[in-house]
């Protein structure tokens, strides 16, 4: 079996920023809120030409230049997202032709915040195989045009942003170093505590005026407290998972990379991972809730920050919608 080694990330986020403030001329909120419960300054939204496949190109040729690699080296494509550009097809065919690089797999998945830890682990598997030698890997979303920019939607509404981030996965030679283990769950049961019913193909036709009109249920839904409860017992849980399947103490990690779901999230899995400030990484106040993207955004700027190096040791995690959760540890 080959080993799977992460050789290089990036990440690209709209130049358009938008702060509390702006925010509070749009709905009843305040920046004191907003700070307080989430520990978001300012987020990002895609301008009007932009769109989530855009963002995940950028991203992808930084971290293609990282990593030394070109378009036609890649073997496949992982492209997780919630918010693709089309219903169908996925948002991977369109990357694939803006990369031009016509024929290589392109696997589209929706695990939302947990999607590029999910993506990662496909990738993993797929290397250690033997079946491809290069995969892309991106995480992309466009929160901005889903979200209900009213008062109504305001719960949801300060919480995310746009974004993207990519990362090439290679096969590697090096045994002790790369991706050591992956952990992915969900627990269905929980679907609805966190979810955008429509449009689906539940319901016909799929997408009505009174869907849009009367239920906004064309918006997500989130039942916060219920969500942060779930969310800060398995964060650590899944971390802990790794550490124990890869057979690595605590004491040896150099930095965590948990989704950027809410700060107060962060801070509790710090402490209970026992963890000190600079091993735990955040940027949630720039850049909010960027779901998919959130931990390929964060791993990108770690890694230019020089928080991650050569043979550092690094656990990625997330939780949310569906519920999943899932864990990646990685000596880079
Ligand atoms: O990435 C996917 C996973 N998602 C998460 O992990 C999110 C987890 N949940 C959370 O981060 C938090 O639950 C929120 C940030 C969403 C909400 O914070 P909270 O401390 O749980 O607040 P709450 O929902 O209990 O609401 C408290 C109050 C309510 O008013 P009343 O009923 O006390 O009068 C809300 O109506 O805050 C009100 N509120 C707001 N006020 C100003 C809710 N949203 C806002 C807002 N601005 N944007």
């Amino acid at each position: 079996m080959y080993r799977a080694r992460i050789t290089g990330v990036g990440h690209y986020t709209p130049p358009n920023v938008v702060k509390n403030s702006d925010l509070e001329k749009l709905m009843d909120t305040s920046d004191e809120w907003i700070r307080e419960r989430t520990g978001i300054l300012e987020r990002r939204f895609v301008s009007d030409d932009e769109h989530n496949s855009d963002m995940a190109l950028k991203a992808t040729n930084i971290a293609l230049e990282r990593a030394g690699k070109k378009p036609e080296d890649i073997d496949f494509i992982v492209y997780a997202t919630l918010s693709p550009d089309y219903f169908f097809p996925g948002s991977g065919c369109i990357l694939q032709n803006d990369l031009e690089i016509p024929g290589v797999g392109a696997l589209d998945i929706r695990t939302q915040c947990t999607g590029f830890v999910y993506g990662l682990s496909i990738a993993d598997q797929f290397i250690k195989t033997g079946m491809y030698k290069t995969i892309l890997v991106v995480g992309s979303e466009v929160q901005s045009r889903g979200i209900d920019l009213t008062t109504k939607g305001r719960d949801i509404a300060v919480i995310f942003g746009d974004g993207a981030g990519a990362a090439i996965v290679e096969r590697s030679e090096d045994d002790n170093r790369g991706i050591l283990t992956t952990q992915l769950h969900a627990d269905g049961r929980y679907v609805k505590e966190l979810w955008n019913e429509d449009p689906g193909s539940r319901k016909m036709p799929r997408l009505s005026h009174e869907m849009i009109d009367e239920d906004d249920s064309i918006y997500p839904y989130m039942n916060g407290r219920y969500v942060f409860k779930h969310a800060v017992s398995k964060f650590p849980a899944v971390i802990f998972e790794a550490l124990e399947t890869a057979g690595v103490d605590k004491s040896e990690l150099d930095l965590v990379i948990p989704h950027q779901a809410n700060m107060r999230i962060t801070e509790a899995v710090r402490q209970r991972l026992d963890m000190p400030e600079e091993k735990v990484f955040s940027n949630i106040q720039k850049y909010g809730n960027t779901t998919a993207a959130s931990i390929p955004i964060a791993m990108s700027e770690a890694f230019e920050q020089g928080l991650i190096k050569d043979n550092s040791l690094v656990c990625l995690a997330a939780f949310g919608s569906g519920f999943t959760w899932a864990s990646a540890l990685i000596r880079w």
